[in-house]
C-alpha cells in the first residue's frame, strides 16, 4: 500500500513538472500560500482543495432545516484525506465520484466553540469528486429563519445568510478559509411563491415551480457564499443595478438608492473596471446583524439604511468598494482583515466625495474618526490592547473580535496618509496596478507591504514608518488631519449646553431637525456629556424628537448619552429600538451603557429588554449582547 501511494506520488510530481505555464503559476502561489496558516480553518487546503463546489439546497421553512448536498469538484492532488470545515451540521453521508457514487468513510474531529469540528473524508489519490450530504440545524449560526410577523409584508416568511467571518461551515460542508478560493453554482429550491438569490447570477423574477439555478463564475473565498428567501421584487435602478426587496419596501428602496447607477461608474473611474457583472442589493429584515455586507454580485443590506433622505448611502458606497478591496483583492486570514476594510473604508470615501462632495465626504470621514477615538479609548483599556495594531493576532479568539474601529478607520487613515505623502495621481496609480496584480487573489498583509515599498514607497523615495502604521499600538502622529467647520459648529453649541446654558432661547428656540444633517446631530450629541441634566434632556428631545423619531444612526447615540445622563424618559423609545433592530453596530453600545450604570434598574432594564428582544436577532448579533448582559458592570465591580 505505502509502495503504491508512493509511486503515485513519484508520478504525479513527474507530471507536474512537465505541465504548461498556468499550472506553474498555480504551483507558486501553493509555495507562498504553504507558509501562510489559517488558524481558523481545519481544511488541509493546501494540500488538497476545492476548485467548484455545486450545491444541491431544499430550503424548508416548516422544519427550518436546509437539506444539502455539497458536490466538491477538488483539484489535483495526493492526498488520502480531504479535510472540510463544519459546525452545527449533520452529516447523512458522504460519497466520492460523478454518477457513479460510492460511499466513503469520514471522521468528525472534537468539536470546538469557536471553530466547530474537522470532516476528514477518506478518498484516492485519484478522486476528483467528494459529495458531503448534509442538513443545517437550529444552531446553524449562519442562517436566520424569520416569521412572517418579523417581515414588513407581515405575511410570508423569510430566510438568510451570513458567513463572514467563519459561519459558512453552519450551513455548507467546506474549507471555510478565504484562502482558498472557488467557483460555484447551485440549485435551489424553495416553497412556492418565495423567491431565492444569491451571491451569484440571480432571477429577475419569480419562479411558480420555487426551482431556482444560481452560477458564480468567478473564484470566491468561502464566507462570500449567500443566500436570502423571501417574497422578493426587482426594482431595477440602472444597467447594471438593482434592488431586491419585499414589495412593501420597494419604492423606499428605489429613492434611496437612486444614485447607485452613478457610485458604479464613479468607482469604476478611480480603480477600474467594475469585474461581476452586476451590482444588486437585497434589502433584508431589520435582524440582519450588519448595516451591509458585500456578498458579490449582491450586497445584503439592512433597512435601517432606508433613512428616507440618503444620509446613510455611504453604506452602500461601502459594500460597492469591496466589490475591490475584500472581493477581487481578498484578506489570506483575519488577521489581514484591515486589508478589506481599510482600503474600503478609504475607497467608499473617494466615492463619497465624488457624489456628495468635499464638505460632506470630510463630514463622513469626521464622524468615523470620533468612532476610531473611542475604539483606541476602548481598547486600550480591554483585555487585549494589542487589538490596535493593524495586523491582528486573533489565533484562538473569534475574528469577529477584529471588526473594530482600527480595521475600518485606522486602516482608511493609514491610505489618507499615504495619499497625503505621495499625492492622490501616484497613490491611485499604484492601487489600480495593486488591484489588477491580484485580482482574484487572497493576499496577506506581508505581501501588501512588499507591494506598497516595491511599487510605491522606494521608487519615489518616500520615507514613511509603514511598520509603525500596521505592527504598533495606536494611531501614528503623521495621520492626517481632517477639518470641518460644520461639525467644529455642532460641537461649541454641545459645549454651551455642556457648560449649563440655556442655548434654546431666541433665534435657536425655532431650530428642528430637519435644520442640520444626520452627521451634525450626531456630532452635537456625542459632544454633550454627563453634565447635562434630565431636564437639559427633555428639552432637546422635546425640541428635535431623538428618541421617537430621528434616524437609527442619531437614535443609536442619543440612547447611550440617555442612559449615561439618566434620562430615563427615553427608555419606552429605546426599547421598541433595541426590540426592532438587529444591526449589532447600533445597539450594542448602548447594552453596554445600560450594563455600566450606577443605577441597578439600568442592568435590569438591558436584560429584560435582551429576553425580549433575542429571539428577534440573527445569531451575531444575539451572542454579542449576551456577552454584554451576562458581564458584571464595570461600575459594580
Ligand atoms: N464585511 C462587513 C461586515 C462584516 C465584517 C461581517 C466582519 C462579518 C464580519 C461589511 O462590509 C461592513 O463593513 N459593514 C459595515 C458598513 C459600514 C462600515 C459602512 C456595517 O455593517 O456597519
Ligand atoms: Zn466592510
Amino acid at each position: 500500500m505505502k509502495f503504491n501511494i508512493s509511486l503515485l506520488f513519484l508520478l504525479a510530481f513527474a507530471v507536474s513538472s512537465c505541465v504548461q505555464n498556468d499550472t506553474n503559476t498555480e504551483k507558486d502561489q501553493d509555495k507562498s500560500e504553504a507558509i501562510t496558516v489559517d488558524s481558523h480553518s481545519y481544511s488541509n487546503h493546501h494540500e488538497i482543495s476545492t476548485k467548484h463546489l455545486h450545491l444541491e439546497l431544499d430550503v424548508n421553512f416548516e422544519n427550518q432545516t436546509i437539506y444539502g448536498v455539497a458536490r466538491h469538484e477538488m483539484n489535483s492532488h495526493n492526498a488520502e484525506n480531504a479535510i472540510f470545515d463544519i459546525k452545527e451540521l449533520k452529516i447523512v453521508k458522504v460519497t466520492i465520484g460523478k454518477g457513479n457514487e460510492v460511499a466513503t468513510d469520514y471522521v468528525i474531529g472534537k468539536h470546538d466553540e469557536l471553530l466547530g469540528s474537522s470532516l476528514s473524508v477518506k478518498i484516492q489519490p485519484d478522486t476528483k469528486y467528494i459529495n458531503i450530504y448534509y442538513q443545517t440545524t437550529e444552531n446553524s449560526e449562519a442562517l436566520d429563519w424569520l416569521s412572517p410577523e418579523q417581515t414588513s409584508g407581515k405575511a410570508h416568511p423569510f430566510l438568510y445568510t451570513q458567513g463572514q467571518a467563519i459561519l459558512t461551515r453552519t450551513w455548507i460542508p467546506l474549507q471555510d478559509t478565504p484562502m482558498n478560493r472557488i467557483t460555484y453554482s447551485a440549485d435551489v429550491t424553495v416553497p412556492k411563491g418565495l423567491m431565492a438569490v444569491m451571491s451569484a447570477s440571480n432571477p429577475t423574477e419569480k419562479n411558480l415551480s420555487g426551482k431556482y439555478s444560481f452560477t458564480m463564475e468567478q473564484k470566491i473565498p468561502s464566507y462570500l457564499i449567500a443566500l436570502a428567501v423571501g417574497n422578493l421584487t426587482y426594482t431595477k435602478l440602472g444597467s447594471i443595478c438593482g434592488v431586491y426587496s419585499e414589495p412593501e419596501l420597494a419604492g423606499d428602496c428605489a429613492y434611496e438608492f437612486s444614485d447607485l447607477p452613478k457610485m458604479i461608474t464613479t468607482a469604476e473611474k478611480i480603480y477600474g473596471k467594475y469585474q461581476w457583472g452586476k451590482y444588486d442589493i437585497v434589502m433584508l429584515p431589520y435582524s440582519f446583524p450588519f448595516g451591509g455586507m458585500e456578498n458579490p454580485r449582491l450586497t445584503f443590506a439592512n433597512p435601517t439604511l432606508l433613512a428616507g433622505d440618503k444620509s446613510l448611502v455611504s453604506v452602500v458606497a461601502h459594500e460597492l468598494a469591496h466589490s475591490w478591496s475584500g472581493n477581487l483583492v481578498t484578506n489570506a486570514t483575519w488577521n489581514d482583515f484591515w486589508l478589506n476594510e481599510g482600503f474600503t473604508v478609504y475607497f467608499e470615501n473617494r466615492i463619497m466625495e465624488k457624489i456628495e462632495g468635499k464638505e460632506n465626504a470630510n463630514i463622513l470621514a469626521l464622524i468615523e474618526y470620533q468612532d476610531l477615538l473611542a475604539a483606541l479609548n476602548d481598547i486600550e483599556n480591554s483585555d487585549h490592547p494589542e487589538d490596535t495594531e493593524l495586523k491582528l493576532q486573533l489565533e484562538h479568539r473569534n475574528p469577529d473580535d477584529g471588526m473594530t474601529d482600527i480595521a475600518y478607520v485606522k486602516g482608511a487613515f493609514f491610505l489618507r496618509t499615504i495619499e497625503k505623502a505621495v499625492g492622490r495621481k501616484k497613490l491611485d496609480q499604484f492601487l489600480n496596478r495593486y488591484f489588477k496584480e491580484h485580482a482574484f487573489q487572497s493576499i496577506t498583509t506581508e505581501v501588501f507591504v512588499a507591494d506598497l515599498k516595491n511599487n510605491l514607497l522606494t521608487p519615489n523615495k518616500i520615507d514613511f514608518d509603514v511598520e509603525e502604521w500596521i505592527y504598533q499600538p495606536g494611531l501614528p502622529d503623521n495621520h492626517v488631519r481632517i477639518e470641518s467647520k460644520k461639525l467644529d459648529d455642532m460641537t461649541k453649541l454641545a459645549e454651551r449646553i455642556n457648560s449649563g446654558e440655556d442655548v434654546f432661547v431666541g433665534k435657536l428656540k425655532k431650530l428642528t431637525r430637519a435644520d442640520f444633517i444626520t452627521q451634525e446631530w450626531q456630532t452635537f450629541v456625542r459632544g454633550l456629556n454627563d453634565k447635562v441634566t434630565p431636564e437639559t434632556m427633555k428639552k432637546l428631545d422635546d425640541q428635535f424628537e431623538f428618541s421617537a423619531n430621528s434616524n437609527p444612526g442619531i437614535k443609536s447615540d442619543w440612547y447611550k448619552l440617555a442612559v449615561r445622563n439618566g434620562y430615563d424618559a427615553a427608555k419606552p423609545e429605546m426599547e421598541k429600538y433595541l426590540i426592532k433592530i438587529g444591526r449589532r453596530w447600533y445597539i450594542e453600545g448602548i447594552y453596554e451603557a445600560l450594563m455600566n450604570s450606577k443605577n441597578p434598574a439600568d442592568q435590569a432594564f438591558a436584560k429584560a429588554t435582551f429576553e425580549k428582544a433575542k429571539s428577534g436577532y440573527h445569531a451575531v448579533t444575539r451572542n454579542t449582547i449576551a456577552g454584554i448582559v451576562a458581564s458584571t458592570s464595570s461600575a459594580t465591580k
